[in-house]
């Protein structure tokens, strides 16, 4: 039977990785060819074997999200690889450990905004000209539910997700008469490396108690929950006509 995105071919960046690595895994399972595009060269290759393992198609791309240079060649891979460039996953990010804002450095600030905004700005420019040549395209962008519910001591992260979210309606809207459809996620707090950043650093199970009793269905959100969600923004047939949504993807965090 085929899957629900058969034979797409999408670029996931931040795949080697947390809620990457599930997007990879579940677009994979859906039939779709995948570049997974991380800073992380052991971790992306990895996923590309547990990709092919599975019976999937996963090739990996070393790129640097901030750099428009790389980005360009990372979408070029995907065109020579597949021959298309269907569906944008940008899901890359930066987290913050949680502090003050007279303690948030303004490294920390170029830093995060670099990664999560910039770093978004150029795969989804970067996309554009082949979405045009194939007269089809679609974009999901990984944002967070602290764009919806902003937190204190997460400013500057908040103001970056915040910032992605505006962006992706903006191009949604943009985008909207030549049918191409841009859309966000919204995760709450998931069970991946990230994690342990914004409990300061460090795993422990008192945190993550706080966090997950933090959740109204008391459960972390997991890859597998935010890969499902985007196969189905990704899909043409399932969400063809949602665009410039910002979905939540978050034990009912943000209600
Ligand atoms: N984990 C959470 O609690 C949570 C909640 C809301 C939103 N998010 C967002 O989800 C996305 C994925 O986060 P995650 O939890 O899977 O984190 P993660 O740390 O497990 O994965 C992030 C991946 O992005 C890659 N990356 C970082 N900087 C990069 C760069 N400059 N160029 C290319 N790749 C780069 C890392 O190497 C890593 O593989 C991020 O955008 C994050 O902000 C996470």
């Amino acid at each position: 039977m085929a899957g629900r995105l058969q034979d797409k071919a999408a670029i996931v960046t931040g795949g080697a990785s947390g809620f990457g690595a599930g997007i990879v895994d579940c677009f994979a399972r859906e039939g779709a060819r995948v570049l997974v595009a991380d800073l992380d060269e052991e971790g992306g290759r990895a996923k590309c074997e547990t990709v092919a393992a599975a019976g999937g198609t996963a090739v990996f791309q070393r790129v640097d999200v901030t750099d428009a240079t790389q980005v360009d060649a990372m979408v070029a891979s995907c065109e020579e690889a597949f021959g298309a460039v269907d569906v944008l996953v940008a899901n890359a990010g930066l987290g913050q450990r949680p502090c003050p804002l007279e303690e948030t450095s303004e490294e920390s600030f170029d830093l995060q905004f670099a990664v999560n905004v910039r770093g978004v700005f150029y795969c989804c420019k970067a996309v554009l000209p082949h979405f045009r040549r194939q007269g089809s395209g679609s974009i999901v962008i990984t944002a967070s539910g602290i764009a919806l519910t902003p937190r204190p001591n997460l400013v500057v992260y908040g103001a970056t997700k915040g910032a992605v979210l505006t962006f992706a309606k903006g191009l949604a809207m943009e985008l909207a008469p030549e049918g191409f459809r841009v859309n966000a996620l919204c995760p709450a707090a998931g069970d991946t490396p990230m994690l342990a950043e914004f409990m300061g650093g460090q795993e422990s199970a008192e945190a993550r108690e706080r966090f997950v009793s933090g959740l109204p269905m008391g459960k972390l959100i997991t890859p597998e929950d935010m890969g499902n969600a985007a196969v189905f923004l990704a899909s043409d047939a399932e969400a063809g006509t949602i665009t410039g949504c910002a979905l939540p993807v978050d034990s009912g965090r943000c209600i």
